[in-house]
């Protein structure tokens, strides 16, 4: 155990900036949403000053309008595509246009609930709630402008899994025309049989090119993209973040803030049981386009039970794990392996990942499956022993994948150490 963890607090400090992380040098480097409020987690576990600093950082770089971008662009580094040359926000520090799954909420939570500085977490959290509510309360009004409680997604990026089974269908309304030529970078950093494909790239870039024409106006962004998916997997983070920014409102008496994600975190959980499916056993996605679930087993439906979807749902999502678990050495696929179109090593089409195994195995605890969470933790740490610190990781066989030394799956990997010691005789 102690070189294991001892490794994981090397990889957090090889990839710490002083004032954010990257997600690994190289592939990714500068600051992304999502890695980094995981990221805190861990650096939380060695210094919670750190940790709080990370997600300020972030938070500095929030719009007026409420959204935090998926990528701020600190310093120059022409190692990755596309630039904020290609994005052209007009931020003062550089940002992407777009967001990503909204962990804010739930990272701050739980930081604060093991703080050991309870001063200066009470700080922080003070600081940091209007803002991550407002963030909130921007996905509501800008990415489910008719009601219906569930947000869209415009962009894969913005699922953070980029090249999902799920979108190739609304994808193929998508055009390519006009995309400006382009050389990525991504793939002389990791394998380009690892990585999206040219297709997924030039949609990629045509979705970013058309929201810069639109003069990245959220108010009408939602509307004008041909992209419109709905994520079950999103939105049960954005309700749990909600659940969990409405009990900190609480403690701490900001009873304004803690209603509206109340009332936010209710309406997404009754809307989010319209995308469960009986005969997959878990959630699907739903094109917002075509009004129709989108018949695709991904870790996207699997994720929901991070939010309180109920014992009985929890359940059935602790089955479908174990029924993908007897056919991979390891869990949780990010795709199910029994459909033909899942690729083993191909990004999110079917590799593991420990943010989502941690999420997950989160959920199902919860949910009173602690075995199957238990099963998670141990199989995240065993491709870790036999694997290293990757981005993600073959189901099959262990292979790490991607790219190398990984910032959130160093963190996860110290949430899982401090879990189990915690919890002798569990995981
Ligand atoms: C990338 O560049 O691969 C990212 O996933 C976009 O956020």
């Amino acid at each position: 155990m102690i070189d294991t963890y001892a490794d994981a607090v090397r990889i957090l400090k090889l990839n710490d900036l002083g004032t954010y992380t990257v997600p690994t040098h190289g592939l990714y480097p500068f600051q992304w949403n999502w890695d980094s409020c995981l990221t805190a987690l861990g650096l939380s576990r060695y210094d919670e000053k750190r940790a709080w600093t990370e997600i300020e950082t972030l938070f500095a770089h929030q719009w007026p309008d409420g959204m935090v971008p998926h990528i701020v662009f600190h310093a120059d580094d022409e190692g990755y595509f596309p630039g904020p040359d290609v994005w052209r926000t007009g931020r003062p520090t550089p940002t992407s246009g777009i967001t990503q799954p909204p962990v804010a909420g739930f990272a701050v939570r739980r930081i604060f609930d093991r703080a050991r500085d309870r001063k200066m977490a009470e700080r922080m959290v003070r600081a940091l709630l209007p803002k991550i509510s407002a963030w909130h309360g921007w996905f509501h009004a800008n990415r489910d402008p008719r009601g219906e409680g569930l947000v869209a997604l415009l962009h894969p990026w913005e699922a953070g899994r980029d090249n999902s089974i799920d979108w190739d269908e609304a994808f193929e309304r998508v055009p390519t025309e006009g995309v400006e030529p382009y050389t990525r970078r991504d793939t002389q950093h990791a394998n380009p049989a690892h990585r999206p494909t040219k297709a997924q790239y030039d949609r990629y870039l045509w979705l970013v090119q058309h929201f810069r024409d639109l003069g990245w106006d959220n108010s009408k962004l939602h509307d004008a993209s041909p992209f419109q998916v709905i994520d079950p997997g999103f939105n049960a983070i954005l309700i749990r973040s909600c659940i969990d920014t409405a009990d900190l409102a609480e403690a701490l008496g900001e009873m304004v803030i803690a209603e509206a994600n109340r009332k936010m975190a209710d309406t997404g959980l009754s809307a989010l049981d319209r995308l469960w499916s009986t005969r997959h056993s878990q959630f699907l996605c739903k094109d917002r386009t075509t009004g129709m679930l989108i018949d695709s087993a991904s870790i996207g439906g699997i994720l929901p039970v991070f939010a309180p979807i109920g014992a009985e749902r929890a359940g059935r999502i602790a089955r479908t794990i174990e029924n993908q678990a007897a056919a991979l050495r390891f869990i949780v696929p990010s795709h199910d392996p029994a459909d033909p179109q899942f690729e083993s090593k191909r990004y999110w089409r079917g590799p593991v990942w420990l943010v989502m195994n941690y999420m997950i195995a989160d959920g199902l605890r919860a949910g009173g499956e602690t075995a199957v969470a238990d099963r998670i933790v141990r199989s995240s740490l065993d491709l870790i022993r036999q694997s290293g610190f990757a981005e993600y990781y073959d189901p099959e066989t262990g292979e790490p994948c991607g790219g190398g030394s990984f910032t959130w799956t160093a963190a996860m990997v110290l949430e899982f150490l401090e879990l189990q010691r915690a919890t002798p005789g569990a995981a």
